[in-house]
């Protein structure tokens, strides 16, 4: 294969570095309306009175919408209920005078212009009635709602073996709490619809989404709409990570005033009205570990308190991972939700597993130190071959391989074991490390190819790319499936109106897009196999469909490279000019092996003995994920989430006025995040892990074991320097003060 396993650029680059590539904000149309959000000052409560009457004197002010005035909306909770929806009751953008969580969207301001539009935004007067809110999860922490073990599949696991009893006869036992705060996403671009009104009502749709399919039901369940009346385009997309997942607020008001005013609006949220369309829920972690004194793990136990909205139950299994991981016959589980006054939580990058492993890879850390024993060792000694969950073989798993190459990479075997052992000048250094490990999900799929007889082919399917390098890996597949040279593959994605595709997350996309391209490819090789067969003294009159293979463009037998026809002639002596074929793939939900990606993670910390001051200055992160599709784009999606993993450890908080319900850091000077001064030498390995029997191309994905077990190594390392624990993230030197 040519491209497939390259490091190959991204074939929009081009597009998105012109600014060719566009983003749902920047498309344009005559009479294009602007329109801007008001929203709430209280966490709780209801609307008693909005008075619109100084906005609408503003000259270039088309009207505000609230709920009194908006045009109908479904009434049924089923109507808002997208793909990832959790169980609950979605909220519903200016549906009533209802608020349940501060900077909740209460009216659309519409104008000519933006500037109009967001200064008359501020003359809109409201009155509330308002009702006591809790917005601390430690207040809700007694009160807060149990999930049962094994009921869904986002459930805690069921309780394996004796937990209580193996804990309470193990030789060395650890036990206590971490915490992780709220976070927030902060992709570069905005949320932003620009909602085009055609003349007999139909809508085309721009909209900053991971989902273009997933916004199309939703927005035709909201208005009551046909499919064929909704067309919702996402080609590029600035950032993601989860916040793109579910349909967000600002398609819901941007077609509601389109279709009010029979026009076409855009709508762009400000910064700091990113900060209510989801977040990464705060979380309480407590965690046992009890061992032999030989460093084997005889229990785990792992509770989570995990915060949601009152209106829906957000929540992935946190828990379940540590007794995934290793080896042990007795774990037990349990899982609450804090139910408070803010907008439902969501995913972000790596949900779950990214915070789950910061308390269990910190436990760990911290049973290695009660042991005596090197963090790597102890790891090697709980290692397991199995799923322990589900009990069941890997297809694949080089996460010893990680260890191994990680190590090596970093020079971990120069580490002396003791905290405060290492320094260099004023600054005391710091070695840890932690283990990572994701899903390697697949879902079913729709890719359509069209091939043209001068070899060229396009590909369909209506995945999105959120930035990781979808289009890129779709056309390397594509080049080598279909024997043609990259240039000759063009890539059509980001549209509902193309073959079916799932929200693009959980890092799924690569494995099931890559079997679909290469499931169709099979069909368009199959028929111009059919095409060359009737040509006169054809050199492949005899083979079989598995006997040719498609190279250079030409199909090819397998058997003798002599025996050739290019695709040209086997199209036009067939006189087809174009072969197109569509189909769908789907995979196994419950084979009888487990899949994961896995990672190892060794970080470097250098802090200022006096100051607390610490500096992130290496991280290596050896990354198991099946085949490696672009060696280029993977690295950069591990890189990513090394960084957003420093910024886990050290920077990213969202702090709440809990007197007001409301986000105080909502703009990205006060939310910190790592800038490139934070961030250092970062070395990306991937270990060689062939999987034939995950799917034929072997393909895991990489969108998010980045970042897993970067905190936890980070926080290991500066327990190695400093000699404190800390377990209350983010990390921030006052912390290692006293
Ligand atoms: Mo990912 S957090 O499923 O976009």
């Amino acid at each position: 294969m040519t491209y497939i396993g390259t490091p190959t650029s991204r074939v929009d680059g081009r597009a998105k570095v012109t600014g060719a590539a566009k983003y749902a904000a920047e498309y344009n149309t005559q009479g294009l309306a602007h329109a801007a959000v008001v929203t709430s000052s209280i966490a709780k409560g209801r609307i008693k009175r909005i008075d619109a009457s100084e906005a609408l004197r503003v000259a270039g002010v088309l009207a505000v919408l609230t709920h009194d005035n908006r045009p109908p909306m479904a009434k049924s909770d089923e109507a808002y209920k997208d793909e990832v929806a959790p169980d609950g009751s979605p909220f519903r953008p200016l549906y009533d005078g209802k608020i349940l969580f501060n900077n909740q969207p209460i009216a659309l301001v519409v104008a000519e212009e933006w500037e109009i539009a967001r200064f008359a935004s501020s003359l809109v007067r409201v009155e509330y009635d308002e009702e006591a809110h809790v917005t601390d999860m430690h207040r809700r922490r007694n009160d807060a709602v149990a999930l049962k073990p094994g009921e869904t599949p986002l459930s805690p696991p069921k309780a394996r073996g004796k937990a209580e009893q193996a804990l309470a006869s193990a030789k060395v036992r650890h036990e206590d709490e971490y915490y992780v705060p709220i976070e927030h996403h902060n992709p570069m671009e905005l949320f932003a619809s620009t909602v085009i009104y055609e003349r007999d009502g139909k809508l085309t749709i721009y909209d900053k989404t991971q989902g273009v399919q997933n916004v199309q039901r939703y927005v035709c369940g909201v208005f009551e709409m046909k499919p064929d009346q909704v067309r919702v385009v996402s080609p590029y997309m600035g950032g993601g990570f989860g916040s793109g997942l579910r349909p967000q607020y600002q398609v819901v008001l941007a077609t509601l005033a389109a279709r009010a005013l029979k026009r076409s609006v855009r709508l762009v949220l400000r910064r700091q009205q990113m900060y209510q369309v989801g977040y990464r829920p705060a979380m309480i972690q407590r965690i046992q570990l009890g061992t032999t004194s030989a460093g084997t793990l005889e229990a785990i136990t792992h509770d989570a308190v995990t915060v949601t909205s009152q209106y829906e139950d957000f929540y992935r299994q946190e828990t379940g991972w540590s007794g995934l991981l290793y080896k042990c016959a007795n774990a037990k589980y349990a899982h609450k939700l804090a139910k408070l006054d803010l907008a439902t939580s969501c995913d972000m990058r790596c949900p779950s597993a990214a915070t789950g492993s910061f308390a269990l890879e910190s436990a760990m850390d911290e049973l290695a130190v009660a042991l005596k024993l090197d963090p790597v060792e102890l790891r090697l000694r709980c290692y397991s071959d199995r799923d322990q969950s589900a009990d069941k073989p890997y297809s694949s798993k080089k996460l010893r391989e990680c260890y191994r190459a990680g190590a090596q990479a970093f020079g971990w075997e120069r580490r002396s074991a003791a905290p405060r052992s290492m320094r260099e000048g004023s600054e005391l250094i710091g070695w840890g490390m932690a283990t990572g490990v994701w899903d390697a999900m697949q879902m079913a799929i729709t890719v359509r190819i069209a091939l043209s007889a001068n070899g060229h082919a396009e590909v369909a399917c209506a995945t999105s790319d959120i930035g990781t390098g979808t289009h890129t890996i779709m056309a390397q597949v594509a080049a080598d499936m279909l024997g043609l040279p990259l240039e000759a593959v063009t890539i059509k994605l980001g549209d509902s109106s193309l073959p079916q595709s799932p929200v693009e997350g959980g890092s799924w996309i690569a494995a099931s897009v890559a079997n679909g391209i290469a499931t169709t490819a099979e069909a368009v090789r199959k028929e111009l196999l059919r095409l060359a067969k009737r040509m006169p003294n054809s050199p492949l009159k005899d083979a079989a469909a598995d006997d040719v293979t498609l190279t250079d463009g030409k199909l090819v037998s397998k058997r003798d490279a002599s025996r050739a026809v290019s695709i040209t002639d086997a199209m036009r002596h067939g006189g087809v000019e174009r072969i197109e074929q569509e189909k769908s793939t789907s995979f196994e939900e419950d084979g009888p092996r487990a899949h994961n990606t896995h990672s190892a993670v060794f970080a470097e910390v250098r802090i200022d003995e006096e100051l607390g001051v610490i500096r992130v200055t290496r991280v290596v992160n050896a990354v198991a994920a099946g085949r490696i599709l672009n060696t280029k784009t993977a690295t950069s999606q591990i890189m990513g989430g090394v960084v957003w993993g420093i910024g886990m450890a050290l920077h990213e908080e969202t702090l709440i006025d809990h007197t007001f319900g409301r986000i105080m850091n909502a703009n990205i000077a006060e939310y910190h995040v790592p800038v490139n001064a934070d961030v250092h030498d970062i070395k990306v390995i991937f270990v060689d892990e062939p999987d034939e029997s995950i799917n034929p191309l072997g393909i895991k994905g990489v969108g998010e074991i980045g970042i897993v077990g970067v905190a936890a190594a980070i926080a290991n390392a500066i327990y190695h320097a400093t000699g404190k624990r800390v377990r209350e993230l983010p990390i921030t030197l006052d912390k290692l003060q006293g």
